[in-house]
């Protein structure tokens, strides 16, 4: 199958069919990364900026860890040490990098929308690495690859997503993508934290009750509170919150016996999870959903670099 996209900047403009074949290829780099030596030459003597202008543990390192095992070079740029913080604008900061004549731009920002404005700005390729409340595709990507891997297929699975939803660009890509590959989708949160038309997300339910969704799921995707973009007092405190949508031993009564537990990170333990529902050796996905993000990670590169089915050892 010919990949007909340049960028990777809003899940819902791929078809099932590409996301199964992107999940394919990050399957094929598994075999890499379960070698004694994780390193290709696949795309040596390409270069990839990856500008991170927010914090970022997970998706960073991951990108420069897959970049790195498919033998790119890498430039790791943003935040406080470039000369944006002397007024240079963002744009002119890209074309300033763009004069390097690198290959690809891998963006995280806090504000919605900047990952589209880098990709008119270079003509590059993009990768969009979370912006503001917006999207966050690479994730949704390692949450399907990690689901599909649990259960050998997404199609007709029951999937809760659980807490923040109104500010979660994780649920603004996931949401979508588990659609077009077949799931069902239910929000659960509190209205306080929902969008003012939870419908439009495009999830097949919406409820504020944990409790009532939770016997029903087969994947309970738990948010985490994001303090820094919670203005207010959504709910009167993070114990009342963890008290009504809290994934944590006691409810776990209520799991079906083979649901899985997955959490983008970073975890606000006692808050969306408990220790023992974090930890749980059978149940919890969130250190499987780290170690996809390599490989999804990797599949989204070499595809936009122009790389087929067929050359990922090459
Ligand atoms: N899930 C996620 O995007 O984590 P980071 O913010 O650590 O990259």
């Amino acid at each position: 199958m010919e990949f007909r996209h340049k960028h990777l900047l809003d899940i819902s403009e791929y078809s099932a069919d590409e996301i199964t074949l992107l999940l394919d290829i990050a399957e094929r780099f598994r075999e890499v990364n379960e070698r004694r030596i994780k390193k290709v030459p696949t795309l040596k003597g390409y270069t990839v900026v990856n500008m991170f202008n927010e914090p970022s543990t997970r998706t960073r390192s991951s990108f420069e860890i897959a970049e790195k095992r498919l033998s790119c070079d890498t430039l790791n740029f943003g935040g406080s040490s470039t000369s944006t913080v002397k007024g240079e604008s963002l744009l002119d900061t890209v074309r300033t990098l763009c004069s390097y004549k690198i290959d690809l731009i891998v963006v995280r920002d806090k504000h919605a929308g900047v990952p589209y404005q880098v990709a008119q700005a270079s003509g590059l390729p993009v990768i969009d690495a979370g912006d503001g409340k917006h999207q966050h595709p690479t994730q949704a990507l390692l949450d399907l690859y990690t689901i599909r891997k649990h259960f050998g297929s997404i199609d007709g699975l029951s999937v809760g997503i659980v807490g923040d939803i109104g500010h979660s660009r994780v649920c603004g890509s996931l949401i979508p993508a588990l659609k077009i590959m077949g799931a069902e989708v239910t929000v659960i949160g509190p209205p306080t934290l929902m969008p003012a038309c939870p419908k439009l997300l495009g999830a097949d339910h919406v409820t504020s009750s944990l409790d009532e969704a939770l016997p029903s799921l087969d994947v309970v995707y738990m948010l985490r509170i994001q303090r820094e973009r919670l203005e207010g007092a959504p709910f009167p405190s993070l114990r009342e919150y963890n008290m009504l949508f809290g994934l944590t031993r006691e409810r776990e009564k209520l799991m079906k016996p083979h649901a899985i537990v997955c959490h983008p990170g970073p975890l606000n333990r006692g808050v969306e999870l408990d220790d023992y529902m974090a930890d749980h050796l059978e149940r919890s996905r969130v250190l499987d959903q780290v170690y996809a993000g390599v490989l999804v990670r990797m599949a989204a590169l070499y595809t936009l670099l122009g790389g087929s089915e067929h050359g990922v050892d090459a």
